[in-house]
């Protein structure tokens, strides 16, 4: 089998404590104890806590905050470092989502702090990386991605590597309804590895998962798994009703069984 899926909510600003607490009782009852993907939600800083308390009867669900900031504490308003998250049962963190990127004007050199303060605190980051539709016409995909991969990944060693995920995301797919086709996230997902590769070699590029996120729903899941370099998706819209997301977990399930029957 190729490496265990990691299918991941990213709620952005949406759902309250409460709104979360009832999310996830219900979505609890139906994951049950499957352990064939893992699942991980990412809910906004306030609702945190709520998530890991509705979660924590269930070892199968991990939680991620959708950002944080470089410094481990100070005078910066408004933020939450690593080491608050992490006290909020956080394993993952996502960072470098284009939303961040485009409209709070993170830069590469920002998030690829982000990715040291975040490890080093052993909290998983979730680095996303994607073009922009211009870009994709001007022929830039391979040269976006490798330049956000080379800076987020600037001052991550060998052996930290595969604590990392790569969340694949053309900007022109997400929350648009349009979804790269299952060829378009492959080629995009093989020069990801490619580029993993040449950072550090081809056993630590074959450990990372390399998450498809835009416009993810129940309906194409399938299609988009089966890729030999797809590992798993970040679902945004989709995944804020208990059955759409339940059903992209259960689409990944049934390719992992497919493949290893
Ligand atoms: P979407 O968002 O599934 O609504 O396109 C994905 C994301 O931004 O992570």
């Amino acid at each position: 089998m190729k490496r265990k899926p990691i299918i991941a909510a990213n709620w952005k600003m949406h759902m309250t404590p409460q709104e979360t607490d009832e999310f996830l009782r219900s979505f609890n009852r139906l994951l049950g104890s499957r352990d064939v993907v893992d699942v991980v939600i990412a809910p906004p800083f306030v609702s945190l806590a709520a998530a890991a308390d509705a979660t924590r009867p269930s070892e199968n669900i991990a939680i991620a905050a959708q950002n944080m900031s470089p410094e481990p504490a100070g005078a910066f308003t408004g933020e939450i470092s690593a080491r608050m998250i992490k006290e909020l049962d956080c394993d993952y963190v996502i960072l470098g989502h284009s939303e961040r990127r485009t409209l709070f004007g993170e830069t590469d050199d920002y998030i690829q702090r982000k990715v040291s303060a975040a490890l080093d605190a052993r909290i998983k980051p979730i680095l996303c990386v994607g073009e922009t539709l211009e870009e994709r016409d001007a022929n830039k995909l391979e040269e976006v991605l490798e330049r956000q991969l080379r800076a987020g990944m600037k001052d991550v060693n060998r052996s930290r590597a595969d604590d990392l995920v790569i969340a694949y995301e053309p900007v022109w797919a997400i929350g648009t309804g349009r979804t790269a086709s299952a060829e378009q996230a492959q080629e995009a997902h093989a020069f990801i590895r490619k580029v993993l590769t040449e950072l550090y070699d081809a056993e630590v590029a074959g450990q990372i998962c390399i998450q498809y996120g835009g416009s993810v729903k129940p309906a194409n899941i399938a299609e988009l798994i089966s890729q030999e370099d797809v590992d798993g998706a970040l679902v945004g819209g989709a995944s804020l009703e208990v059955d759409s997301f339940f059903g992209i977990i259960k689409g990944a399930e049934e390719h992992v069984r497919d493949t290893t029957a």
